[in-house]
């Protein structure tokens, strides 16, 4: 992935200023980490080649129900009679009226919300069975295949895409893959035109759903296209275990290789490891076997290094492994396999060991989602995602409920986040044991993940045999493929039974009653709190209010089955044998609004917003599980109207006490209980608060909150001002409104438009609001309590980028910031060239 330097974002003026040093930093860890591994990003070593799919489509909505509106799919139910009558996927099909855009692409997003309560879970946009209209999608694009190529196996891969796609190239059916989250792929090469242009076709079609939280529609993952010999590595076969002992890393190392060429070959398999800096540190050779014609062959070696670099959330440290096949004197394909060197170990009595060390898991769990672009997330957007939570002291999270985005994973391996890695399906259905070996095979080479997740929540599974017959399939499956890493999985009641009796992890949703005893009951299962808290609260609301469906800030508020971040925390933080917790959720997500239902198209479990920014329960994370001294005061001081009404003023510290001031008459000090928070109850008045934080008898830290006066200028910042002409990154920017005296303002909640001219484009906008039906992608939002996020994405065009950002209302200044696009440090990801489109109308057209 390109990058810019580090120096770029200290040296701009535009990058954020110290009151909001929060996303600074989460941004410098991001930007860090790619620094780190520029040169590594590619999987795909010569002579294979791994191309970017992603630019140059075309998109058109069909029907789900209509054929007439869905390109005559379906229509006489012949399709599928003969292989090459798929006439939309031949160069005789004119898409000229289609939309063109680049991947990765949610066409949910962009849809209206609609105040239909069967489309609550999935954020109240209008799709499934009952809007026909909106569940289908087509893409279509052409690409040159050069003749040079004639003799390689071709393949076309998908990270993972919803839902139920079909996928056609020059006329002909290739496959389909129903679930919305494992990847899948396929060789095209019999059907491809070389030396000529060639079509391809998905069909998605977005009816049925894999879940119930907003899961976005279409191609919303990278796509790629594979070259490679017919003599080649087994997609996703590469493994690296890796074992610690003393000063010494010792490497089992496996592949499959794979002959798909018209003779038997004679083949062996090299290893190269690599440290960081890409120094060979080790290397290993296996004996050389054959590859039937058809056939497979497992080839596995062994390595040693010493003084390996120990991967942790602290030190990232990742090795890679070069592993090329040899057959007939040369090298026939090669990959690079990322993968870190440390031990884990989940212990009944006492909890997680990450490289022999204790370590509690300060987790969260997330959905994949993001403000502005729904489940299509450009790569950078993960790292920022994983530097917020970082920021706040975290060091885990779980990808409730599916196998995440692989750049989601590797933001977590680059950036030290531990990881539990759930599978979609809980079941041992070939579907099902499907989606968990490509999960366990993609991604068991990742250091960050930690422990596998067969599942969430699955009410008959829990309690019944069937679910030890289930859960003992999945679990043989995964040790077998993965014999490093344990089972777990996230479950809610019926303890000791079912799928309970068989995980190598008990996992704890909420219940908190249930963990001492059970722990008590079972002396040898270890325990993990899967999914905690559920927390409520609304970024910068103060006073919970039904009508407007917000809830306050304070940590105060849990639906019936969750707690709050205090009291799970003091629950998991103070148990030895719990190995940690994952609370729902680190960001808000669309979909699942409670306890409020329509407007709010939002959940607001989130300890940051849907942009990611924090509510005021960051900082009792942050006082708990960070390193820091913190002391964080709320809430703002500008309740208008609510002159002599009793407010609660609250700190999150881990300092030894706090004295609060209200326009300088003291309130008392407070002592902070260990994992607890200081509140007092005072009546308003406009002013200034401060709290003064004291540590071993000494102030160290002091904060204020003043009553604002009115917004005048409005401000932008962005987290970067120079991007990479890669049509992929992006700059995240804030823009907000200050006072006269340039103090934020937190109550503004008016419109802002956007202009945006130059190299790039407005990829989505968002505010946090969970009750704002404002378009995403549109060139205007609400501030909401004061912010508002816009992500600006490059072309491939080097220059700049200008937005300006202005207030319907002309008393109040606007705003402008530049950006550069440039291609200087850019290391491009190699794509599939774009090529213009080649319509031959047929002769009866
Ligand atoms: C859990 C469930 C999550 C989410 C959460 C909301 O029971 O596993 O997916 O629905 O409740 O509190």
């Amino acid at each position: 992935m390109p990058v810019v330097s580090r120096r770029d974002v200290l040296l701009s003026g535009l990058a954020f200023s110290a009151t909001s040093a929060l996303s600074s930093r989460a941004w410098a860890r991001a930007q860090s980490a790619l620094d780190a591994i520029a040169d590594q990003a590619p999987s795909a070593l010569a002579p294979r080649e791994k191309l970017l799919f992603d630019f140059g489509w075309r998109f058109d909505l069909g029907n789900g129900c209509v054929p007439a509106k869905d390109l005559d799919f379906g229509q006489d139910q012949g399709d599928f009679a003969k292989t090459g009558d798929f006439k939309f996927s031949t160069k005789h099909f004119d898409d000229s009226k289609w939309r063109s855009l680049n991947l990765p692409h949610d066409w949910a997003v962009e849809l209206p919300f609609v105040w239909d309560d069967d489309q609550k879970s999935h954020g109240y946009k209008p799709l499934g069975r009952r809007y026909p209209e909106n569940s289908v999608g087509w893409y279509r694009r052409a690409f040159d295949v050069p003749a040079s190529d004639q003799g390689r196996r071709i393949r076309v891969e998908f990270d993972g895409a919803f839902r139920s796609a079909l996928i056609f190239v020059n006329g002909c059916f290739i496959g389909r893959n129903d679930n919305g989250y494992a990847p899948f792929g396929f060789d095209i090469t019999d059907f491809l035109h070389f030396g000529e242009k060639n079509y391809i076709v998905v069909r998605m079609d977005a009816s049925f759903g894999d879940g119930w939280f907003y899961e976005g529609a279409g191609l919303y993952r990278h796509v790629w296209l594979v070259k490679h010999d017919t003599l080649h590595l087994g997609q996703h076969e590469s493994y690296v275990r890796t074992e610690v002992a003393g000063k010494t890393a010792t490497l089992a190392l496996g592949t499959v290789v794979e002959n798909i060429g018209d003779k038997v070959e004679t083949s062996r398999v090299r290893w190269e490891i690599q440290d960081a800096s890409g120094k060979t540190v080790a290397t290993a050779e296996s004996a050389p076997q054959s590859v039937e014609v058809d056939g497979k062959t497992s080839f596995t070696a062994t390595a040693k290094f010493a003084n390996p670099e120990l991967w942790s959330p602290e030190t990232p440290t990742l090795y890679s492994a070069i592993v090329t096949v040899e057959a007939g004197g040369k090298a026939r394909d090669a990959e690079r396999v990322p993968f870190g060197v440390r031990t884990i170990k989940f212990d009944v009595d006492k909890g997680f060991f990450l490289n022999g060390q204790s370590v509690k898991i300060k987790g969260t769990c997330n959905h994949q989602d993001h403000a502005g672009v729904g489940a299509a997330l450009p790569d950078r957007l993960q790292y920022f995602r994983i530097g917020v939570l970082k920021e706040m002291g975290s060091n885990g999270v779980r990808t409730s409920h599916n196998m995440p985005t692989p750049e989601w994973v590797e933001a977590c391996d680059r950036m030290g986040m531990m990881m539990m890695c759930e599978t979609r399906q809980m079941s041992s259905n070939a579907e099902g044991m499907a989606q968990l070996e490509t999960m366990i095979k993609r991604y068991r080479n990742s250091p960050s993940i930690v422990i596998w997740s067969m599942g969430n929540e699955e009410w008959y599974l829990q309690r019944d045999v069937v679910g030890e017959h289930v859960m003992a399939a999945m679990v043989r499956r995964t040790h077998e493929l993965d014999p490093t890493r344990q089972c777990t999985a996230a479950v809610n009641g019926s303890y000791g039974t079912g799928i309970s009796k068989i995980l190598d992890v008990e996992g704890f949703n909420y219940n908190l009653k249930s963990p001492d005893e059970y722990h008590k009951a079972h002396p040898t299962q270890p325990c993990i709190g899967s999914e905690t808290a559920s927390a409520i609260s609304t970024r910068g609301e103060y006073f919970t209010d039904k009508q407007r469906n917000v809830m306050s800030a304070y940590d105060t508020n849990q639906p019936g089955w969750g707690e709050t971040a205090e009291e799970w925390w003091k629950f998991y933080g103070t148990r030895e044998w719990m190995a940690g917790g994952f609370a729902w959720t680190g960001f808000d997500y669309r979909g699942e609004p409670t306890p409020y239902g329509w407007p709010s198209i939002s959940s607001q479990f989130g300890i940051v917003d849907t942009c990611g920014y924090p509510k005021d329960t960051y900082f009792y994370y942050k006082a708990w599980w960070g390193k820091d001294p913190i002391l964080h005061l709320f809430p703002h001081w500008n309740f208008e109207g609510k002159e002599g009404v009793e407010i609660p003023v609250w700190v999150h510290s881990n300092l030894d006490s706090v004295e609060l001031f209200v326009n300088g008459e003291s309130q008392g000090s407070k002592t902070i209980e260990h994992l607890g928070h200081a509140e007092w109850k005072v009546k308003y008045a406009p002013g200034v608060i401060e709290a003064r934080g004291t540590k071993d008898g000494k102030v160290v830290l002091t904060e204020k909150r003043e009553t604002v006066g009115k917004p005048t200028t409005l401000k932008l910042s962005a987290e970067r001002t120079t991007i990479d002409a890669d049509g992929e990154d992006i700059a995240i920017l804030r823009a907000e409104v200050l006072d006269d005296q340039g103090r934020h303002v937190p109550t503004a909640n008016f419109q802002l438009e956007f202009k945006v001219t130059g190299a790039g484009k407005l990829l989505g906008v968002g505010n946090g609001d969970p009750n704002c039906l404002e378009s995403d992608k549109e060139p205007k939002r609400s501030l909401y309590n004061g912010l508002a996020q816009i992500i600006l994405q490059s072309t491939k065009t080097p220059g700049q980028i200008t937005i300006e950002a202005k207030s319907t209302d002309e008393q109040i200044k606007p705003a402008a910031a530049t950006l550069s696009i440039t291609t200087q440090q850019a290391t491009l990801r190699p794509a599939v060239p774009e090529t213009s489109e080649d319509y031959k109308p047929e002769k009866n057209d």
